[in-house]
């Protein structure tokens, strides 16, 4: 099932969730309304509404809420992209200057807590209990997430389980969410949803080990962010962590060095490095080994286009270019 046939058969819904996103944007503050409109009126790949509204189906949950669970997960996702955004001094975002450029670190980081506080006002409407509990935990996880990487930064002792310890809060916990609403709001049983949450989470640590990767292997146009952010933050990736065990001493010091020091002007010297080694293979097996995990934690799910579907976007993760 290709990207256009996924969509297809979630076209309708998707639809009304940038609708409702859109009509919740409105705010009494004009600031607030221009920096959302700028940052997600027509921005973002909808990866993660776009699983809330294909675990819904698979779910048989068609009701009015699954739309409303889509919105405030993009929306949350967009919070987070707004901070993120100032914490890790990014410049470019979707193909244009980022929101904290174009209006400013404030400004981003107002409209972020604005976003995370209307995603909680949509949850409210559901008045599932379950729901709100889940997504309360999640957000505080992302949370947690970005302060153990802010810990981690010019560090290049962090190793493995250090790295997957935050994709997982990071990132991978909200795809989880993304993912388990459809079973809660269906009224799964719980070991059910959290087969969906395990989905997630294994996709969404495999998709983030691809952003590490396009990090230093990605083009530009396609991905709309500046490469070599992370360097320039001194982020101890996967490839630099797999990279430091096998180059030879004087190189390894060099890349420490480099981490250490976040010299986005050595891109070049530590992308040669990479390819000294098996980093970048390396890493994209990982993130194959968890898009196949992924997929296992859908086996008891009756087979129909929304397994298939969500089957092939895991399948795909490793493919990804933007
Ligand atoms: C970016 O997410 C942040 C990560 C978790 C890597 P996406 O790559 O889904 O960003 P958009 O929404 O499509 O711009
Ligand atoms: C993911 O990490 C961001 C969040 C989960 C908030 P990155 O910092 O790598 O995301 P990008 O590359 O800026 O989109
Ligand atoms: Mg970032
Ligand atoms: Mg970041
Ligand atoms: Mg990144």
């Amino acid at each position: 099932m290709d990207d256009a046939a996924i969509r297809q058969l979630i076209q309708h819904e998707m639809a009304q969730t940038e609708a409702l996103m859109q009509a919740e944007m409105r705010a009494e503050v004009p600031l607030a309304e221009l920096v959302m409109q700028y940052a997600i009126g027509d921005g973002g790949k909808r990866f993660r509404p776009l699983l809330t509204l294909l675990s819904c189906g698979l779910c048989a949950y068609h009701d009015e809420h699954a739309i409303t669970a889509a919105a405030f997960i993009e929306f949350i996702h967009n919070a987070t992209l707004l901070h993120d955004d100032v914490v890790d001094e990014s410049a470019l975002r979707r193909g244009k200057p980022s929101a904290n450029i174009a209006f400013g670190n404030a400004a981003s980081v107002l409209v972020g807590d604005f976003l995370y506080t209307r995603a909680f006002q949509l949850m409210v409407r559901t008045g599932n209990s379950d729901v709100i509990a889940m997504m309360a935990d999640a957000v505080n996880l992302i949370a947690a997430g970005e302060v153990m990487q802010l810990g981690n930064m010019h560090d290049p002792d962090v190793d493995e389980a250090r790295y997957y310890r935050v994709i997982e809060l990071k990132t991978a916990v909200l795809f989880a969410a993304a993912c388990k609403v459809a079973g809660l709001l269906a009224g799964l049983d719980p070991a059910q949803s959290e087969q969906l949450a395990i989905y997630g989470r294994k996709l969404g640590m495999a998709f983030q080990i691809m952003d590490d990767l396009l990090d230093y292997t990605g083009d530009e146009a396609l991905i709309g962010k500046a490469l070599g952010d992370d360097l320039a933050e001194g982020k101890p990736t996967l490839p630099l962590i797999r990279a430091q065990q096998q180059l030879p001493a004087a190189d390894k010091a060099r890349l420490r060095h480099i981490i250490e020091q976040g010299e986005r002007e050595a891109i070049g010297e530590v992308i040669a490095l990479l390819h000294a080694t098996d980093a970048l293979p390396y890493s994209r097996e990982a993130a194959a080994r968890l898009a196949d995990e992924a997929v296992q934690a859908l086996a008891e799910f009756p087979d129909n286009d929304y397994k298939t579907a969500l089957t092939a976007l895991a399948a795909r993760t490793t493919e990804r270019r933007r």
